[in-house]
């Protein structure tokens, strides 16, 4: 794979590691994917040569990735559903590619990958254009393989991303994610953008908010979190809805980097099994962001708690007042529900970091993991 990057800017900048910089680098980022394409009643996309009558003609789409790109196609599938008023299904690259999935001129398909080499959403791509599908890929890399064989192009403008574990490129796909949505969606006659200008503002509203959570005290209390984590054998991420989508990849993240065994849940199906894995000291990270199941996320919190499961809850601030009996707690700034994923990835990067960083492991290049797979 060809890497076009300049050497200086792919220096670590006086952090330990790329990944750390990386997560640093996130404010920046955001502000760079909305650049150009957020406006104050509007978004825009000057590189689509999309018509309307394309944009109409869709009765469905499918979401293909792979790795923490599809964690984030796990999240932009409800927004997409909303604004597009249809069905959306989000697979990995390698199950989509291999069960011949229906597609014609009236499927979209959107690929979403950091490398925009990855072989497997590659294959996926050409099928997807061989069966008539309109193709769009969200990549990071200029001039990747998929970025030359896509439809339509959205860059993510996210800078080089060194760390295997992808962070600053994960978050920019899901404002990119949300973007789109909202274009689509306009562009289709099905979501009046001038009347949700407040969604508009809460993406404004990220880079700052992604700041107040990369301060030395806010990271200093993260790594205290994950000092209770370091000895753990195995790992509980749980949540509902776009916060079961944010658990997956928190879960996916500590496992890369820190090698302990993770598994994320909804958090509704524990009891359909997972709560037998409970006991004294089993540590869980649970997320409870969306307004909608808060209270049913908290009740299964509580059932963990009930078998000494130990709970670190990720909130929105202003939550605190409910959930005071829990001790153990990451705020985000308060948010429409909706952009919660974005800034929820922080701490839990974070909080893999750390975790990974106190255990000695080889944070930017874990065994056995490569950062783009080009292999099938
Ligand atoms: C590899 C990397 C992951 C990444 C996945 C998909 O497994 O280690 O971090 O999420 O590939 O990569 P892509 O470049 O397609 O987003």
């Amino acid at each position: 794979v060809h890497i076009d990057w300049e050497d200086q800017s792919a220096e670590k900048e006086g952090y330990d590691h790329y990944m750390m910089k990386e997560i640093h680098e996130q404010p920046e980022t955001f502000r760079r994917v909305m650049t150009g394409r957020l406006h104050e009643d509007a978004v825009t996309f000057k590189e689509f040569t999309l018509t309307d009558e394309q944009i109409q003609n869709w009765q469905h789409i499918d979401i293909v990735a792979c790795g923490t790109a599809y964690h984030s196609g796990l999240v932009g599938k409800s927004i997409l559903e909303e604004t597009l008023q249809l069905p959306v299904n989000v697979e990995v690259a390698s199950e989509f590619r291999y069960r011949n999935p229906r597609l014609d001129a009236h499927s979209l398909v959107i690929l979403i990958s950091q490398s925009g080499e990855t072989a497997d959403t590659l294959e996926a791509l050409r099928e997807a254009k061989q069966r008539g599908a309109t193709t769009i890929a969200i990549t990071n890399v200029v001039g990747s393989a998929i970025s030359r064989e896509a439809d339509q192009v959205l860059y993510l403008w996210a800078g080089p991303e060194i760390s295997v574990a992808s962070t600053k490129a994960y978050t920019a796909m899901l404002i990119a994610l949300y973007l789109l949505a909202f274009y689509l969606g306009d562009r289709a006659g099905r979501f009046n953008l001038a009347d949700h200008k407040d969604l508009l503002e809460a993406l404004a509203k990220l880079p700052d908010q992604a700041e107040s959570l990369l301060t030395e005290a806010k990271k200093e209390e993260i790594r205290q979190h994950s000092q209770a984590l370091i000895d753990a054998d195995h790992l509980f991420y749980i949540g509902r809805g776009s916060d079961w989508a944010v658990a997956q990849e928190g879960a996916l993240k500590i496992k890369e980097i820190s090698y302990i065994h993770a598994e994320a849940y909804a958090a509704g199906e524990l009891k359909h099994g997972t709560l037998a894995l409970v006991t004294d000291g089993t540590p869980f990270v649970a997320i409870a962001l969306q307004e909608k199941t808060f209270e049913k996320t908290l009740s299964n919190v509580n059932e963990v708690v009930a078998r000494k499961g130990r709970v670190l809850c990720l909130l929105k601030e202003g939550h605190d007042k409910i959930s005071d009996d829990l001790d153990k707690r990451i705020f985000i700034p308060d948010c429409l529900d909706m952009v919660a994923p974005i800034l929820a990835a922080i701490p839990l990067q974070l909080l893999a970091y750390y975790t990974a960083e106190a255990r000695g492991c080889d944070i930017d290049q874990p065994r056995n993991l490569a950062k783009s797979v080009t292999v099938e």
